[in-house]
């Protein structure tokens, strides 16, 4: 089948999570974290990806925002910044509007100019979508935003994978996800998805009984895929 459907992953595939720690170690008043940023943001990540796995398999589950603090609050803990209650509302501030990698705007509007469906598929919820959107300026070249909100469970659930097909009607082999976390490629490559795994940091491949489709370096070469 011909991929109609791009859909991508938000945190890590188009949006730069670790931008919100980066920002803020230039800033002045958190020189404090001049040096320990990196390990900060690699924590914060890590931490809030594992409360989502957590509560998804024990149906504890919550807002991602929540999920976002927590995490955060752990890292903040774990690299000396416990208590630093400035430090920990700007970093959530800056969460809001994380930067998009440089190669998005262009992608998504070749996407769109040969006519294919685009949209987010992500733990967000949708406030948290609609503000990296829009500071992303990617709005108008995104059909849809699908959160995992309204399924009440985080991914790799299959009800998450689901609400693509809700949404736009079509088969799962004309699917291409998108996503930077290798985990999330390769559960939706076990639901059916054609997918690619953004592997940015050339990490190793996850030991999971499914594998991504296919594997880049970074998004520019999404529209090829895509059969562009
Ligand atoms: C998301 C996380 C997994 O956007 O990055 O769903």
């Amino acid at each position: 089948m011909p991929i109609t459907t791009c859909i991508f992953d938000a945190y890590g595939t188009l949006f730069d999570v670790a931008a919100a720690a980066r920002q803020a170690a230039t800033e002045p008043a958190f020189a404090a974290i001049k040096d320990t940023w990196p390990a900060l943001a690699e924590h914060w990540r890590q931490k809030q990806l594992q409360y989502t796995w957590l509560r998804a398999v024990t149906g504890a589950h919550t807002d991602f925002w929540q999920v976002t603090q927590d995490g955060l609050d752990w890292a903040l803990e774990k690299t000396g910044h416990h208590g630093d209650a400035v430090l920990r509302e700007r970093l959530l501030a800056l969460y809001w509007e994380l930067q998009a990698y440089p190669e998005v705007p262009a992608m998504l509007h070749s996407l769109k100019d040969a006519g294919l469906n685009t949209a987010i598929l992500s733990n967000g919820s949708p406030d948290m979508l609609a503000g990296a959107v829009t500071s992303a300026g990617i709005a108008d070249v995104l059909d849809d935003s699908l959160s995992v909100q309204s399924v009440g469970v985080f991914k790799p659930d299959a009800r998450v994978y689901d609400l693509v097909r809700q949404r736009f009607g079509c088969a799962k082999d004309e699917v291409l996800f998108v996503s930077s976390n290798g985990w999330d490629a390769a559960a939706a490559t076990g639901y059916g998805f054609r997918t690619a795994w953004v592997n940015r940091a050339g990490e190793p491949v996850d030991r999971l009984p499914w594998t991504p489709s296919d594997v880049l370096s970074d998004l520019t070469g999404i529209p090829m895929l895509a059969g562009i």
